[in-house]
């Protein structure tokens, strides 16, 4: 059964010539964060190309990968990058794996996907460094539209950099709340780069692209219904299917909500879980973000998730604009975002955790700096489950 959003923008299509200007009151009622101004819809998608930066003659700067680790309670400041060592050089299984890291988390393993440890964003302007090198990172996170169809140096550098680190497909585009049908031949060649790599997994984000073959290059919010739920967890069984592997789907970051709305996002999130067999990239920002905007509380929608669904974490920094906040990714995390995402990991349990920085990019030890602040959280959150496994 075509979804009935579809239905409706073929009709109003017709009428009003443009479909852009057409799409968004054709999904319902457009609600503003409570008792805040409005906004325009902030730019979430990674633009590499706009970022400048270079990092030049700076030795790298370390972040350790978790590996056995030794509880510390009762620490000073955790945002304190630790003691720089060595990363892992393999993946660590999930305890639910049967490998593990040996902190005795009871963690459900995310259907087993591996804890990676701690991870960065790969950008164009990092390509060289990361070639020259190899700084001690435990993984990295590529845009997966920045190399679907690239050749030359980008992918000479990413085949390369896939050889020595895990890499994980971040996506922009699949739009999986969209009302226009999937493309195969996008599938089809997310897949062949998933496989050539290959990729530890693939992720996109719980949103909308764009509408009539038109790409917004924006993450727009879909309705909680039952109606869209059915719509979005149809449409993530087509992809697992075309990708032959669990789709991991983030939380975006939001600026609008719908009246018509029947349930909160991590509701349905959860449903979405149980009814597709995906798995959540759970972004502690984007809560921090949207909840501000929405109204919400930021534990109170921890908590309502399904942890044992959570295989990665983003963190990042945004704009504080007073009446509202903005996704940014171009600044150091937050207070406000450290302190989820230290309750995000009691809940879930260590995460492969992932840096993102897209704007006024630093120099990668700089970004590696600020990675090291989340290893004390790991650590502390180890220490506190071995305890109580002990
Ligand atoms: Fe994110």
């Amino acid at each position: 059964m075509p979804w009935p959003g579809r239905v409706r923008l073929q009709r109003v299509r017709r009428r009003a010539g443009d479909p852009r200007r057409a799409a968004l009151p054709l999904l319902g009622e457009l609600r503003e964060p409570d008792q805040r101004e409005p906004r325009s819809l902030g730019g979430a998608v990674p633009r590499d190309e706009r970022v400048e930066a270079r990092p030049e003659g700076v030795r790298a700067a370390h972040v350790r990968g978790r590996g056995p680790v030794r509880a510390v309670p009762g620490r000073g400041d955790p945002r304190r990058p630790g003691p720089l060592l060595r990363a892992s050089a393999a993946l660590r299984p999930r305890q639910v794996t049967g490998g593990g890291h040996g902190t005795g988390h009871g963690h459900g393993g995310a259907a087993g996907l591996p804890d990676l440890g701690l991870g960065l964003g790969l950008r164009t302007p990092h390509l060289a460094y990361v070639l020259a090198e190899w700084p001690e990172v435990d993984w990295f996170e590529i845009i997966s539209e920045n190399f679907m169809d690239s050749g030359g140096y980008p992918r000479h550098a990413l085949d390369r950099i896939a050889e020595r680190y895990p890499v994980v497909m971040h996506g922009v585009s699949l739009s999986i709340g969209g009302s226009d049908p999937l493309d195969p031949d996008y599938l089809a060649r997310l897949r062949a780069l998933a496989d050539a790599l290959p990729a530890a997994w693939v992720s996109d984000h719980v949103c909308w692209t764009g509408v009539a073959g038109m790409n917004t290059h924006e993450l727009l919010p879909i309705p909680f219904t039952e109606e869209s739920l059915r719509h979005v967890a149809r449409r993530v069984e087509v992809v697992q299917d075309a990708l032959r592997r669990p789709l991991v789907l983030e939380n975006p970051s939001t600026y609008a909500s719908f009246t018509h709305s029947t349930m909160t996002e991590a509701e349905f999130l959860g449903r979405l879980c149980e009814e597709s067999g995906c798995l959540l990239l759970l972004d502690v920002n984007n809560v921090a973000v949207s909840a501000f905007n929405h109204g919400f509380d930021p534990g109170e929608y921890l908590r309502a998730l399904p942890h044992d669904r959570i295989a990665q974490i983003h963190i990042a920094g945004h704009a504080d604009h007073g009446t509202h906040k903005i996704d940014t990714h171009d600044r150091p995390v937050s207070e406000a975002v450290w302190d989820l995402y230290a309750q995000a990991i009691a809940l879930a349990g260590p995460t492969a955790t992932l840096l993102e920085w897209d704007d006024a990019l630093p120099a990668f030890p700089d970004l590696l700096a600020e990675l090291a602040k989340a290893r004390p959280y790991l650590e502390a959150e180890d220490g506190v489950t071995a305890a109580a496994h002990g």
